[in-house]
């Protein structure tokens, strides 16, 4: 079949964007990114009527738009396409949303939400679950500092095709965007009697070392989650769940919705 636009047959394109583009890892990623506006140039799945009938039950919101754009191809073409088969046998490829455009969005003032800054973080898991946990939130953006790449593989298969809904982006402390830091540290005072602005910018220390010298220098307040004598921390992504969650519990964000599949 020959693609009018691109001039080629669907795993010929498949292999002229896999360079550039980011892999949509099963149908729930495609699901999600499709929903947030991902331009998705490409999409294969193992049994398109049972990909289809999936859509049909859990997303019929995006059924016509799967029915337009998936492939079918054999389970051989489709190992060949990712590096890990899916249970779903679902994959997709999508436009990364280049660096320029989400640091606008982030800049773009007033914000209606924080943004979730990882400084150094290390672990690729957590990274993930922190953009899925941001989306969830509707916070305006997930910033990194340090090495670790936040559009990396594993990072997307974690944040469940979320990077998406929010602004995903890795940058120095130095380029931060306008708004107050909160930084949270087990020293800091008590995040209980403090309510967190929306424009607020929610700084979360490396799993290894906790916060930097140089993000602390920016922070403007040291927040501590409650915890327990003799427990040193907690995990990275649990204690931005339960930062965003304080903040949304202050009325932050937007009414909850009956969730969507
Ligand atoms: C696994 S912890 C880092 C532990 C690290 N060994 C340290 O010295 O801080 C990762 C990050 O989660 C946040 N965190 C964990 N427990 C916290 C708590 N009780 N209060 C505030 N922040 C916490 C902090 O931002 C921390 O830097």
């Amino acid at each position: 079949m020959t693609d009018p636009v691109t001039g080629g047959d669907p795993l010929g394109r498949w292999h002229r964007l896999a360079g550039g583009a980011v892999l949509l890892d099963g149908f729930h990623a495609l699901k999600h990114a499709l929903r947030f506006g991902a331009e998705v140039p490409v999409a294969v799945a193992v049994d398109r009527p049972a990909a289809l009938a999936l859509a049909g039950e859990l997303a019929p919101d995006v059924r016509a738009t799967l029915d337009a754009l998936l492939t079918e191809v054999t389970e051989a073409t489709y190992a060949s396409l990712v590096p890990r088969p899916h249970p779903t046998g679902v994959a997709a490829l999508a436009v990364r949303p280049t660096r320029a455009a989400n640091l606008e969005r982030l800049r773009r003032m007033p914000r209606t939400a924080p943004v979730v800054v990882l400084d150094h973080p290390r672990n690729l898991g957590n990274a993930g679950a922190v953009i899925r946990l941001a989306a969830g939130f509707g916070a305006a953006g997930v910033l990194t500092t340090g090495t670790l790449d936040p559009w990396h593989p594993t990072v997307l298969r974690g944040g469940a095709g979320l990077h998406f809904a929010t602004a995903v982006e890795r940058t120095g402390v130095d380029e931060l965007p306008a708004g107050p830091v909160f930084a949270l540290d087990p020293e800091g005072d008590d995040i209980r009697g403090v309510k967190l602005p929306d424009d607020a910018l929610l700084a979360f220390g490396s799993e290894r070392s906790g916060l930097s010298a140089e993000l602390r220098a920016r922070a403007d307040h040291l927040l501590a989650l409650p915890m327990r004598p003799q427990v040193s921390s907690y995990n990275l992504a649990t204690s931005v769940a339960m930062t965003l969650y304080h903040w949304s519990a202050q009325g932050g964000g937007r009414p909850a919705a009956r969730p969507v599949p």
